[in-house]
């Protein structure tokens, strides 16, 4: 029987599991064998007599990474890689656009590569799309975060005590999490304008009920596959110069703003933070790779020139329930094109098909 195992995830910080109960019963009806590690799912309130009663075993880590097909969050270590066996198959994030140790270490030992990073930006692969379920998360988690740093009301209020003006919020970036952030900024009241450099957002915003920002760089952002390409030298600092006046105003600015395997575009300016209110709040979404402000530090929260400024980097992991329910949604529907279940379970040709052959890290 083919078997798929679920490691506990050790990344620090890590709360998420790649597969929940609710997946794997599905998986077992369809002749799959799960393995899940002790444990895996305490952190994300999954426990393992859940997944007992969906059909389970539960086991030690040697077992559940030497199966067939391994579900994982985040990428393994290279002694994780180690307990997988030869030919096996590993489904997850690989957090890598280069050189990789532990990448190296899994062709070595002729095991498939599905990178779910890699899953194309296409219609039909959208319910396969962990970037797009955990980005989600996070841009709405972001604003609560935001918020609760903030030391004012968002919304307006009027009370016999006082009134209160709504916060004006700036979301830099309105991708996945940007436009999951103006959504959640606007249902909590505030006064929300958002930014992008891809001219086609502009309609997205509005859509959502938020002002759009534009600027006039004299260069397009728009690059391949629908992401953001880097601007030249003269178009950043245009940039930077354009944005200073709207961020300066801002209570809170949300930025999201990434170029795949990049480092992020930098858009907040000290000298923008230096006139931004005191007790103003800065969530920096792209403070895992060099942050859209320079002060912002990954995993921590610093006060600079008054304003709070946020950096965690894994926001999904704080809503560790949701998010590994939409991550192991995403990864039963890639299952559903990875494998044959009309008899005994089998692997399909991953190179037939355009997701999973976009997905598939090869060797050089
Ligand atoms: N399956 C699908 O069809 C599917 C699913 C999800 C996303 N998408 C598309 O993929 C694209 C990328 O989305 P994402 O959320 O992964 O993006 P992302 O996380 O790579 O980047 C976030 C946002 O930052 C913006 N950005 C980059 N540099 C900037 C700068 N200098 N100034 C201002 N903004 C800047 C980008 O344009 C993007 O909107 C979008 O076009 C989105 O609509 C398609």
């Amino acid at each position: 029987m083919m078997k798929i195992g679920v490691p506990t995830e050790t990344q620090a910080g890590e709360a998420r599991v790649a597969l929940t109960p609710d997946i794997v019963s599905g998986l077992v009806k369809k002749g799959l064998g799960v393995v899940v590690q002790q444990g895996a799912g305490e952190s994300a309130h999954f426990h393992d007599d859940a997944y007992r009663d969906a059909g389970a075993e539960i086991a030690d880590a040697a077992a559940a990474f030497s199966c067939d097909l391994i579900a994982k969050v985040r990428k393994p270590s290279v002694d994780e890689v180690a307990l997988m066996k030869s030919g096996a198959v590993y489904i997850g994030q690989i957090e890598s656009c280069g050189d990789d140790d532990a990448i190296a270490a899994m062709q070595a030992k002729n095991i498939t590569v599905i990178a779910l990073e890699r899953v194309p930006r296409i219609s039909r692969a959208q319910s396969m799309d962990v970037l797009s379920s955990q980005a989600n998360i996070a841009g709405y988690r972001a604003v609560i975060e935001a918020a609760a740093h903030y030391g004012r009301f968002v919304p307006l209020m009027m009370t016999s005590a006082g009134s209160a003006k709504p916060a004006r919020i700036v979301v830099l970036g309105a991708g996945v999490a940007g436009l999951q952030a103006i959504a959640t900024a606007r249902r909590l009241g505030g006064d929300v304008h958002a930014y992008d450099i891809r001219p086609e957002t502009q309609e997205q915003i509005e859509s959502l009920g938020a002002k759009a920002i534009t600027l006039d760089i004299g260069e397009s952002g728009s690059g391949e596959g629908g992401y953001a390409k880097e601007l030249s030298e003269e178009g950043k600092a245009k940039q930077q110069a354009l944005l200073a006046d709207e961020l300066a105003k801002a209570h809170v600015i949300i930025s999201t703003a990434l170029i795949p395997c990049r480092q992020a575009p930098e858009l907040i300016v000290e000298s923008v933070v230096e006139r931004m209110r005191e007790g103003s709040v800065i969530v920096d979404m792209a403070a895992a790779t060099g942050g859209n402000c320079r002060l912002s530090e990954a995993d921590q929260v610093v006060t600079k020139h008054g304003v709070v400024i946020v950096g965690h980097t894994n926001y999904p992991s704080m809503m560790p329930t949701d998010s590994s329910a939409f991550f192991a949604k995403n990864i039963a529907n890639l299952l559903g094109i990875m494998l044959n279940t009309d008899e005994a379970v089998t692997l399909n040709d991953l190179d037939e098909d355009e997701i999973t052959a976009a997905a598939q890290v090869k060797p050089e």
